[in-house]
């Protein structure tokens, strides 16, 4: 790479933010994922993404299983341009129970966005994500939502969060509420006050502001002399008794800068969302197995962090979703896979712009692309031009819920073999196999018993089978390594249960926290993994 390249390659890099939204479903995820794409251009009436959304359920029954639920079981990534900045935005899947997905798109993202109900505060599934964020040092922005209507007191919702969390809370914007409800917020960072023009449309469009310093006397005409008093002695308080603002703290994840707004009415977003990308990392390094990989090194590097099969039904395709983690992405590029030194062309890759593919030509650290794919790619492979970086840190779940599942129509056990391998190795599900006499008996294990309903429908809708379960007792998974005799041994005893997964690694299951530890504290010579080796 001559100077000017790599100089190309830094500015990408430090145009580009990607993040994810954790919340707890019903928080507002998806409205106010719909006004980032509404501030940044990408659509241009608020709506249009829930109405998309109603439009594609029609044609997939997996979708109709979303619509059912009121859930969203897929995520994808959304891409756009604000500011100068460009944004991927990782969306996860928001139910409680889905959960092996969220985790892995979240190690694809170098931020996080947690989104809190201004009545709700943190609730269990925001703890959940904020957890595995706090694992790898995320940083975590905090954006308050709807806030048109009456919560719980902000000072309070602070400290909550912070004896909650355990992490330090920097608010930057401070709702100013009045008699008539939410009618601005006060930037502490600027000494300003921006009131929100109320007679807009409901956040069909972009909110006015009026943005004035916090002593002018405009102030004062406009919201009250009371209420101008209380806003000032609250900033008082955040002054001398709150936290203050620390980018190093903010970089490492001890330290969540927060913001109040309504997504529903685009009150505080702009603010949120200009302060946000201004702090927020760029494309951080990543940790390969035998080196730091830099997103400024020359060699494309990247990782596989999620397939999604059948996207689209009429295409019947799978699309891999690749983090670039280092060098410039070409159309057409060759490189080669880690886990078996083949080399592949990545031809036709994609972006996602508001939920529209279009095919690209470029990509820099930070982006996601998604690759066709014929089955080469499994989630967690690393690719790159020498094929000699292997990314770790990519979480496989040991599985928690286990059940026999066998298809309706014995004719079509193949399709049923088809299906469960295709979608095992998207990481929907995981597949294991269990011995008898008439041959291997398949067994799935998921990390939230809603994987299963995904399963049986798309099954069903994608490979034509209809398929049944049969709960298994079981609730801990360990892979076993070691003398095939002393596994024999402790597959007998209670509670257990000996399986093969489909590299035909050994792998037992307890049925409870006893027999798990009772076996991992005296089993001698064998080795246990919570993984797959
Ligand atoms: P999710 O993706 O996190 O599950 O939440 P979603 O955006 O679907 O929002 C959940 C509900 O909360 C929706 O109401 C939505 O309109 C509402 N909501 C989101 N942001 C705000 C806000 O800033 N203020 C207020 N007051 N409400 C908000 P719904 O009645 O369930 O659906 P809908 O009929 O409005 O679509």
């Amino acid at each position: 790479m001559n100077d000017a390249e790599s100089r190309v390659l830094a500015e990408a890099i430090a145009r580009r933010r990607t993040f994810a939204i954790i919340s707890h479903p019903d928080a507002g995820k998806t409205t106010l994922t719909e006004k980032l794409l509404l501030y940044g251009g990408a659509i241009h009436l608020a709506g249009s993404v829930k109405a998309r959304r109603a439009a594609r359920h029609v044609t997939s029954d997996w979708m109709e299983l979303e619509r059912q639920r009121g859930i969203s079981v897929t995520s994808s990534v959304l891409q756009f341009e604000y500011l100068g900045y460009q944004v991927n935005l990782l969306d996860t899947p928001g139910h409680a129970d889905f959960s092996e997905d969220t985790y892995r798109t979240l190690i694809a993202a170098d931020s996080a966005v947690m989104l809190l109900d201004n009545r709700r505060g943190v609730e269990q599934r925001t703890r959940q994500l904020f957890d595995v964020c706090k694992m790898r040092r995320m940083p975590i922005f905090s954006f308050v939502n709807k806030c048109d209507r009456p919560g719980g007191n902000p000072l309070q919702l602070v400290s909550d969060v912070e004896a909650d969390l355990g992490i330090g809370i920097h608010p930057v914007t401070w709702p100013i509420l009045t008699g008539s409800g939410f009618v601005g917020v006060a930037d502490r960072r600027r000494r300003e006050v921006l009131v929100f023009d109320r007679n807009a449309d409901h956040g069909a469009t972009l909110t006015k502001t009026t943005r004035l310093p916090l002593d002018s006397s405009t102030l004062v005409d406009m919201l009250g002399a009371d209420t101008m008093a209380t806003v000032r002695d609250e900033l008082d308080l955040l002054d001398m008794a709150g936290l203050p603002w620390d980018e190093a703290a903010i970089l490492d994840g001890t330290l969540s800068p927060m913001f109040f707004g309504s997504a529903l009415t685009n009150f505080g977003v702009e603010p949120f969302l200009h302060d946000f990308l201004e702090f927020a990392p760029g494309p951080l390094p990543r940790e390969a197995d035998d080196r730091t990989v830099k997103p400024t090194d020359e060699e494309f590097t990247g990782f596989v962090f999620k397939i999604q099969a059948n996207m689209d039904p009429r295409h019947r395709d799978r699309i891999a979703f690749v983090r670039i983690c280092s060098g410039k992405f070409d159309a057409g590029m060759n490189v080669t896979l880690a886990r078996t030194g083949k080399t592949m062309r990545l031809s036709q890759p994609q972006q996602f712009l508001a939920r529209e593919r279009v095919e690209i030509e470029e990509a820099w650290p930070g982006d996601v692309i998604g690759l066709h794919d014929r089955g080469t790619l499994r989630v967690s492979d690393s690719i790159s031009t020498s094929g000699e970086v292997v990314f770790t840190g990519i979480p496989r779940f040991a599985p928690q819920h286990f059940a026999r599942i066998s298809g309706s129509d014995p004719l079509r056990r193949k399709h049923l073999d088809t299906g469960l391998r295709q979608l095992a190795e998207e990481g929907a599900v995981q597949v294991f196999y269990q011995d008898s006499i008439v041959g291997p008996v398949p067994i799935v294990g998921a990390v939230g018993m809603l994987q299963f309903d995904v399963l049986l429908s798309r099954l069903e809708g994608e490979y034509g089978v209809p398929a049944k379960l049969e709960p298994l007792p079981f609730r801990h998974a360990r892979w076993v390594r070691g003398p095939d005799e002393k596994i024999e041994q402790l597959a007998e005893g209670r509670a257990r249960m000996r399986l093969y997964d489909a590299k035909g690694a050994s792998i037992l299951l307890f049925e409870d926290d006893w027999a798990l530890r009772h076996t991992l504290n005296d089993a001698q010579g064998l080795e246990f993994l919570e993984a797959a080796p």
